[in-house]
């Protein structure tokens, strides 16, 4: 228990501080305790008012969620609790059977279907430990900060489900968890993510100057906009296509329940670029514009080539140049949202169904399988 009865002041920034923290070199006088939220509490300090909230480089509490500025964090947040699901509640039965059976996949929907799931069951965790290890700290909104913790949850039920699926079908877990340090096509994303997550990394890191703050913005389109919004995207639609014509329809509900949530997870990370591109309005140059838009075309490229990699001949309806259409269409579509000119020729959606596996509600029976009913509220927007 700690004795606040003798506090001394710590130097250089004239707040209180526990003696244990007060020796000489033992409390950087820099630190910015407002950032985390658990540095040395104000004494007596004013109320929070809506106006000193930030969604970066806030000077204001960050431990007091009220008043709300941002209602739509708020309004995710519960969005995202009304469709909790959990992978155990989808049976496997079928998928188990057709899995096993000679002839139940061929060979090149086998080979999808694993690097598909050796794609997710790493990027689960990847996006997981950005959010937790890399955004939460520099996002100083506690209303935001509420929808990265249900966020880090559905990533862990996300994880949770992969190895569900590898449990069920006896899969191995070392070439399935192991495919982004095996597979080049699926290294080459990861890694690229990763080398814009690296800055954040570093322990010394702190937002507060432009070229920090747009680090800050490039892993945000990194892991919001590229991971979840565009790669899960080509993912969802093979496991998708494969579930319309009725194989591994446990997986592909499972899929339909994690594209809800991960879309949710693309509004809301496009709804925090957009806020702080209000607020800096200095960070969005036109250089800074481009740049963001040569990451978009950079992924989609990354995406085609994985599409050739994990579909060398395609299947009915689906192949490896129909889903570097879609990307396209879809990179082009975040673009917008993002308030940027598009970076492709313009291009159709060749996937029109995928809008329609995205709405659970209008879709019940879209795989003619038990669907739990989970949305229980709350208004959605698809994107
Ligand atoms: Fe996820
Ligand atoms: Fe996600």
């Amino acid at each position: 228990m700690l004795d606040w009865s003798d506090t001394i002041v710590a130097p250089n920034s004239g707040r209180a501080v526990h003696p244990a923290f007060g020796r000489a070199g033992a409390y950087p006088a820099d630190t910015c305790t407002e950032v985390t939220g658990l540095g040395v509490i104000e004494r007596g300090a004013a109320r929070v008012t809506v106006d000193e909230k930030r969604m970066i480089n806030a000077r204001a509490d960050v431990n007091q969620i009220l008043p709300l500025k941002y209602k739509w964090a708020w309004e995710k947040y519960l969005a995202g609790c009304n469709n909790h699901w959990m992978p155990t509640e989808v049976s496997m039965q079928a998928d188990i059977a057709l899995w096993k059976a000679r002839d139940g996949l061929t060979e090149d929907e086998r080979r999808m279907v694993k690097r598909n799931l050796g794609f997710f069951a790493a990027s689960e965790s990847l996006v997981a430990n950005n959010i937790v290890l890399a955004i939460y700290r520099h996002l100083t909104n506690p209303e935001c900060r509420q929808y990265l913790l249900r966020q880090a949850f559905e990533e862990a039920v996300h994880t949770h489900t992969f190895q569900y699926i590898v449990e069920s079908l006896g899969l191995d877990e070392g070439e399935l968890f192991n495919m982004y340090r095996e597979v080049p096509s699926i290294t080459d994303k990861a890694a690229w993510a990763l080398n814009y997550t690296r800055h954040l990394d570093d322990p010394a890191f702190k937002t507060g100057t432009p070229d920090a703050d747009q680090d800050f913005l490039r892993d945000l389109v990194a892991f919001y906009v590229v991971f979840e919004g565009m790669w899960f995207y080509t993912g969802f639609a093979q496991i998708l296509s494969l579930g319309r014509r009725n194989k591994m329809v446990g997986i592909a509900e499972q899929y339909q329940y994690i594209l809800r949530d991960e879309s949710i997870h693309l509004n809301f990370g496009i709804d925090v670029i957009n806020q702080i591109k209000a607020e800096n309005p200095h960070l969005w140059t036109r250089t800074f514009q481009d740049e963001i838009r040569g990451m978009l075309k950079d992924a989609a490229d990354l995406e085609a080539a994985y599409g050739r990699d994990t579909m060398p001949r395609g299947f009915l309806g689906l192949n490896a140049a129909s889903c570097e259409d879609y990307m396209h269409f879809i990179a082009n579509r975040r673009c917008a949202q993002l308030g940027l000119s598009p970076v492709f020729a313009e291009a159709g959606n060749p996937f029109p169904w995928m809008s329609e596996a995205m709405d659970l509600k209008k879709e019940k029976n879209f795989f003619e399988t038990r669907v739990i009913e989970y949305q229980s509220g709350g208004a959605l927007a698809w994107d």
